[in-house]
C-alpha cells in the first residue's frame, strides 16, 4: 500500500510518517523543509516541494493508494491562503489521477462541530481562532464537494502527549470538560486506521479523550 502524506514535516505529520512506516506501508512524505523530518527508512521517500505547485503535486499523487493531509498554517492567527490553494491542488490531482482515498486533518472548532468541543472551543475559539476556523471551513468545503472518498478528522485541542490508541471518536462525541485534549500521536493513530476502515468515509468525526 502506497501512502502519501502532505504536511509530513509538521508536529502531527511526523507521527503520521512514523506510524505508517511502523505498520509496513510504503510512505511518500511531501515536505518543503526536509531538515524537519529526520526519520530515515527504506520504505520512506521524501519529495521536496510546496503544495502550491500543482504540477509537482499532481506528479507526486500518481500511483498512491491513500493520501493524507496534516497541513497547517505556521500560526493559528495567520491566514495562509497557500494551504487552501494547496488542498485544491491535492483534490484536483487525486480526481485526475483516479486516486480516491483522502484523509484530512481539520479542527473541531469549525461551525458544524463547535458545540461538541466544550466551553473553550464553543465560546473562546470563535473569537481568538477565527482565522484558523475560517481556513479549516474552506478546506472542508473543498474536500466535501469533491467526488473523493474522503474522511475529515476533527481533533479537539492538540497536545504532544503519548500515543495511547484510546480515545473517543464520532460525529456526535462531546467534550466533558471545558478544554478537551487529544494528542497529535493519537490523531495520527486514528488517521492511519482509516486506511483499512471504511466506516467514516464521507463523514467528519471528531476525536478527543
Ligand atoms: N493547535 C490545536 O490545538 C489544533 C487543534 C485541532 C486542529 N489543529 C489543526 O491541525 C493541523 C496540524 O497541526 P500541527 O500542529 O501538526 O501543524 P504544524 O506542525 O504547523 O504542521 C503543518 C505542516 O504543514 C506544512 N505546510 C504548510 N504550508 C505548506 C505549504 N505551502 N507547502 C507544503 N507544506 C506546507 C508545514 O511545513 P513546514 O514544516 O515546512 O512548515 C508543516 O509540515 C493544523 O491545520 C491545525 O490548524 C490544531
Amino acid at each position: 500500500m502506497n501512502i502519501l502524506i502532505f504536511g509530513a514535516s509538521g508536529a502531527t505529520g511526523r507521527h503520521l510518517v512514523a506510524q505508517a512506516i511502523e505498520q509496513g506501508f510504503h510512505v511518500t512524505a511531501f515536505v518543503r523543509n526536509p531538515g524537519k523530518l529526520t526519520l530515515k527508512h527504506s520504505r520512506l521517500r521524501v519529495v521536496l516541494g510546496n503544495v502550491t505547485n500543482y504540477g509537482l503535486v499532481k506528479k507526486t499523487v500518481k500511483g498512491h493508494d491513500v493520501v493524507f493531509s496534516a497541513l497547517g498554517a505556521s500560526s493559528p492567527f495567520k491566514y495562509d491562503e497557500c494551504i487552501a490553494y494547496g488542498v485544491q491542488n491535492i483534490v484536483r490531482s487525486m480526481e485526475e489521477s483516479y486516486v480516491d482515498r483522502l484523509i484530512s486533518m481539520s479542527f473541531i472548532g469549525v461551525k458544524e462541530s463547535r458545540p461538541q468541543g466544550g466551553f473553550v472551543i464553543k465560546y473562546i475559539a470563535p473569537v481568538l481562532l477565527h482565522t484558523e476556523i475560517k481556513l479549516h471551513q474552506e478546506i472542508e468545503y473543498l474536500i466535501k464537494r469533491s467526488a473523493l472518498n474522503w474522511t475529515i478528522i476533527r481533533p479537539s485541542t492538540l497536545s504532544n502527549g503519548p500515543h495511547s490508541g484510546v480515545y473517543r471518536i464520532g460525529e456526535y462525541v462531546s467534550a466533558t470538560t471545558p478544554v478537551s485534549l487529544i494528542s497529535r500521536a493519537d490523531v495520527a493513530d486514528l488517521m492511519i486506521r482509516q486506511v483499512k476502515d471504511s466506516s467514516y468515509i464521507r463523514t467528519a468525526p471528531a476525536i478527543m479523550y
